[in-house]
């Protein structure tokens, strides 16, 4: 393993291989000079999923041309690179498997270092490169297909601690789900989100998991969204069988509101109790119009600040590996042993492997 010092404007090139999105982004220090994605989720609407097999197919056979794209847009060299920063998880282990060998790959001929990330975390970083430095303590909440997860961010590099997260589905994921049972096409989420705009949000009271009772003080950072999905499941079983029309928007309208009360409210109430005044959100689902909507009203009536990268940097992307990458090197980490394997339920505390 290579030691490294401090690095002050290191040379960061990052590589995302996750789920189905072939990232590669070149930083410098805290700013982007190139973020390069492929992707193969068009091929998984036929199947209402992604198919890890393909995905990671996919990932071998854009790695080289996605890399070469963002070499020439960054107007860089390999041989400029001062280290190799790359997802380690979570994710699916295929995929995972096929960046981390490219990277491993680039990392030992170039004679550099090489990070072994959290993906996670990757979301939260990257808001650096759009809205400058992070804040020094901030709420950090990760909304996407795979993930909800709430953090206390005391410095990315080196001290994350997780206050909570979904115990059964992630938001987007429900989202998707609650899409198939209306017939919408996947991925469900934006368009549930499109319906839910023209319905009315209060004409049908779906449940809020973990808010009442017991619950609410022992899940306090915690989210539940499979309840809710059984009730829309209901919901629209009992009107069938009684003969009677459904409202989708409706249905779509009380159901955003659910989810997203939940993860605004328990997203503030994070940062009040921490004496917080900045919350950061990264994921996917954070494009959804409800949650950025909500969580702007909410935290501005408590004076805290919302940070929401635009959306192409809250999907899955290059740049917040190398944003990622780039926090560890100038906090003076050390690198990744270069035996790491991928690790599918990555920690939220762990910023990297050993
Ligand atoms: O971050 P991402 O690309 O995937 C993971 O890393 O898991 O996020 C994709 C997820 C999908 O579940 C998608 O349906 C959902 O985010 N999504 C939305 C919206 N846009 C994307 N969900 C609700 N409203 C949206 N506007
Ligand atoms: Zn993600």
């Amino acid at each position: 393993m290579l030691q490294v010092s401090k690095m002050n404007d290191p040379l960061i090139l990052g590589i995302e291989s996750t789920c189905d999105e072939t990232g590669v982004a070149l930083v410098r220090g805290g700013e982007l000079l190139a973020d390069r994605t492929a992707t193969s989720m068009d091929e998984y609407a036929r199947y209402g999923g992604i198919i890890p097999e393909i995905a990671s197919r996919a990932h071998l056979e854009s790695f080289l041309p996605t890399l070469e794209a963002a070499l020439e847009e960054a107007g860089v060299e390999l041989s400029d690179v001062d280290a190799v920063s790359v997802a380690a998880g979570p994710g699916l282990v295929g995929s995972l498997t096929v960046g981390i060998c490219a990277a491993k790959s680039l990392a030992t001929s170039l004679g550099v270092p090489i990070y072994g990330v959290n993906h996670v975390l990757g979301h939260l970083a990257v808001d650096e490169l759009v809205d400058g430095p992070l804040p020094e303590k901030f709420i950090g909440l990760v909304v996407s297909g795979g993930h909800s997860n709430l953090l206390l961010v005391n410095n990315i590099a080196n001290d994350v601690q997780e206050l909570g997260g979904t115990l059964d589905d992630a938001a987007g994921e429900a989202f998707d789900k609650v899409g198939r049972l209306l017939g919408l096409p996947y991925p469900g989420g934006p368009h549930v989100d499109r319906l839910a705009q023209q319905g009315d949000k209060d004409a049908i009271k779906f449940p809020r998991g973990l808010s009442g009772g017991r619950d609410k003080e022992r899940y306090k950072y915690d989210f539940s969204f499979s309840g809710l999905k059984t009730a829309v499941s209901r919901y629209v079983k009992a009107k069938e069988l009684r003969g009677e029309e459904i409202s989708k928007e409706d249905i779509c309208a009380g159901f955003s509101e659910a989810v997203n009360d939940s993860l605004t409210a328990k997203a503030v109430r994070a940062a009040v109790d921490h004496g917080v005044d900045t919350i950061v959100v990264g994921g996917g689902f954070s494009a959804n119009s409800r949650l950025r909507e909500l969580l702007k009203e909410r935290a501005a009536a408590k004076g805290i600040t919302v940070r929401i990268p635009p959306i192409r940097f809250c999907t899955d992307n290059g740049a917040q590996i190398a944003a990622m990458g780039s926090q560890l090197a100038r906090n003076g980490v050390e690198p990744s042993e270069l035996e790491f394997s991928p690790d599918s339920q990555m920690a939220l505390d762990e910023m990297a492997m050993a």
